[in-house]
């Protein structure tokens, strides 16, 4: 019998009706319960095929005990490795890389001084900062908030320097990034499950939070439905995330990523309502029995994003002498982690995207 589990927090409606949508699929030899753990022994495997992750980000014993379940066998979503190595910063480096449109973006060392650290230890940077060149790079109206943060949490929308110094000298030790704001005129949040899963939500950031989620008047315009689906599975396969979200500010017809570092998104019925919830369920549930169906015992059983097999592999991220064809909205669904490196890959002529 392998074992589906998943590890929560706070949340309710998700991991219930998850466990519940597995189970009720009566596959042979594949059954689907909470996490339970009284124990972790370094190298010893949990008793579970696959776990879905929906908590370590705060809680890092969580963190750590994924990490050694996954050497031991575990299909771990998200891959713990992954998500402990990249930050929003980052993955906007990435999606300019992968021809992705994003905002532009600069990093701010944080504003105290973290524990134990002084004036010595930053002294490989200049003070003052080059503010000037900064804010002539980004302009204004612009966003600040943490590399790594979530939820809103210390998101600030600043409309000149002198707004963007009296909000930054309050940021303390989070490291925050400066961004310039898409005036938009749609907004969409993007689940993506299995690098290739795709639901679009209308998305209205402006609206009070249980009003979020367009039901009504959402765009019909498939050219730009086809771009945002396309920008999902390039983002997720190269990042090498199982479950994620993607938000997009439409500016000008152009979709701009705007938050896609999002591993255990908001699936709350109360929040994304009836309909995305249920696609979350049942697309979680479809894509958690493949995993586990594939899932082999004491191996490696994590997804990889390209962004690591072109770099262990030595090719580059994204290959410049390939054909160039039109794109195909289908992505790979079978990223291999092992094997010999792709070189030639169809390019997307608009985006420099490799088509699988
Ligand atoms: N560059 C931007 N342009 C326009 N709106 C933005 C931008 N950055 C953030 N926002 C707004 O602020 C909200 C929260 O920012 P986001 O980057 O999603 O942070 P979090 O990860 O905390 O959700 C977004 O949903 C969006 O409404
Ligand atoms: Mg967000």
């Amino acid at each position: 019998m392998k074992k589906i589990g998943i590890l929560f927090g706070k949340e309710n409606s998700f991991p219930q009706a998850f466990v519940d949508r597995v189970n009720s699929k009566n596959e042979k030899d594949i059954t689907a319960e909470f996490v339970k753990v009284d124990k972790v022994f370094q190298g010893e495997p949990l008793d579970y095929a696959v776990i879905i992750d929906r908590i370590s980000q705060d809680v890092p014993f969580y963190r750590s005990m994924l990490k050694n379940a996954a050497i031991c066998g575990t299909a771990v979503i998200n891959n713990p490795f992954w998500w402990s190595a990249d930050e929003k910063f980052f993955n906007n480096a990435l999606a300019l890389k992968i021809g992705v449109p994003v905002p532009k973006t600069v990093l701010l060392p944080s504003k105290e001084h973290p524990d134990d650290t002084s004036e010595e230890s930053f002294r490989n940077l200049s003070y003052p900062f080059n503010w000037p060149a900064i804010f002539k790079y980004v302009g204004f109206p612009a966003y600040m908030k943490p590399f790594d943060g979530g939820g809103w949490k210390e998101v600030y929308k600043m409309h000149s320097s002198e707004d963007f110094f009296n909000k930054y000298n309050g940021t303390k030790q989070y490291v925050m990034m400066l961004q310039e704001e898409i005036i938009f005129t749609e907004y969409f949040r993007c689940y993506c499950i299995g690098g290739k899963y795709v639901k679009i939500m209308q998305y209205e950031p402006r609206n009070p939070f249980h009003e979020r989620y367009v039901t009504e008047g959402a765009t019909t315009d498939q050219k730009l439905l086809n771009t945002i689906k396309k920008y999902v599975i390039a983002l997720n396969q190269y990042l090498g995330y199982d479950f994620n979200t993607v938000e997009f500010a439409v500016r000008d017809g152009i979709p701009y990523a705007i938050d896609f570092c999002n591993p255990a998104p908001d699936a709350d019925v109360n929040s994304v309502g009836a309909e995305n919830f249920e696609w979350v369920v049942e697309t979680a549930a479809t894509y958690a029995i493949e995993r586990a169906k594939k899932q082999k015992p004491g191996q490696d059983n994590l997804i990889w994003g390209e962004y690591v097999k072109s770099s262990s592999t030595g090719s580059p991220l994204v290959s410049i002498q390939a054909p160039v064809k039109t794109a195909k909205a289908k992505p790979s669904t079978k990223a291999k982690t092992t094997g010999k490196a792709k070189t030639e890959k169809t390019v997307d002529e608009n985006t420099g995207i490799k088509e699988a």
